[in-house]
């Protein structure tokens, strides 16, 4: 399957994202771990894109898309994806057209998380992510590590995130509202956006999720 899973930070994409992926078999790319990774490597693309991230702007598209593309093109991507934070303006969906397009592929689906402002300011506060691999994420309360500060998956550092400050929280939000959600409306009128809430028990939003696309899947 080829998936994109779309909503505002903290709504859970990448928690979601990690144990979908897992089920269905297909691996997770996001464009949020291949920046971070970039920066802890100090590369020239991750000096670019951290001004941007602590800003809570977008990374501009062309270097944006020539790295999901570059991601999307191997090996094991060639049977389906999860895209998490791509695309993420309508000209990073249009660029993902063009290039499914080209490549005789569509989309499945477009997983849109719902999630109240309120709810997603409390996550952002509380989350942790490992220094190893930005896509083992926790959070102090509701998705504890079993030792404070260490990651559960590989004995990591946990720290809180750059642009997980109040402000920079606040600036993503906007972003969000005035740049990601008019894909919303862009997947719509392709017949590809299946929308679940994301609040309530980890496990029980990806049973939702994959209900939801099984439902999607049977009804094309
Ligand atoms: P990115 O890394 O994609 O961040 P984001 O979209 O802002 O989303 P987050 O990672 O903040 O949240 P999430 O939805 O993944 O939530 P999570 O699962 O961690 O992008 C960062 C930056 O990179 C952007 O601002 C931009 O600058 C740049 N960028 C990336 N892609 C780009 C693109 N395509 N174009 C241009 N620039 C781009 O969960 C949050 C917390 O909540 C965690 O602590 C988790 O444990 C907890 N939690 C999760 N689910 C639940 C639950 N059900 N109940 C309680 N707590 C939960």
């Amino acid at each position: 399957m080829r998936i994109v899973l779309v909503g505002p930070p903290g709504a859970g994409k990448g928690t979601q994202a990690v144990r979908l992926a897992e089920k269905l078999g297909i691996p997770h790319i996001s464009t949020g771990d291949l920046f971070r990774a970039n920066i802890s490597r100090q590369t020239e693309l991750g000096k670019l894109a951290k001004s941007y991230m602590d800003a809570g702007n977008l990374v501009p598209d062309e270097v944006t898309i020539a790295m999901a593309k570059d991601r999307m093109e191997q090996p094991d991507a060639e049977n389906g994806f999860l895209l998490d934070g791509f695309p993420r303006n309508v000209s990073q969906a249009e660029a993902l057209d063009e290039l499914l397009r080209d490549e005789h592929m569509t989309l499945d689906a477009v997983l849109d998380l719902e999630v109240p402002e309120e709810e997603v300011v409390k996550r952002i506060a509380g989350r942790r992510i490992c220094r190893n691999d930005s896509s083992h994420v926790f959070h102090v309360t509701y998705s504890k590590p079993e030792q404070e500060g260490v990651c559960d998956v590989c004995g990591g550092e946990l720290y809180q995130r750059d642009d997980d400050s109040e402000d920079t929280v606040r600036k993503r939000l906007e972003v969000y509202h005035t740049q990601t959600e008019p894909i919303i409306d862009y997947y719509k009128a392709q017949e590809l956006v299946v929308t679940i809430s994301s609040l309530g028990p980890v496990d029980e939003i990806t049973q939702r999720a994959l209900e939801a696309l099984k439902r999607e899947k049977a009804g094309k």
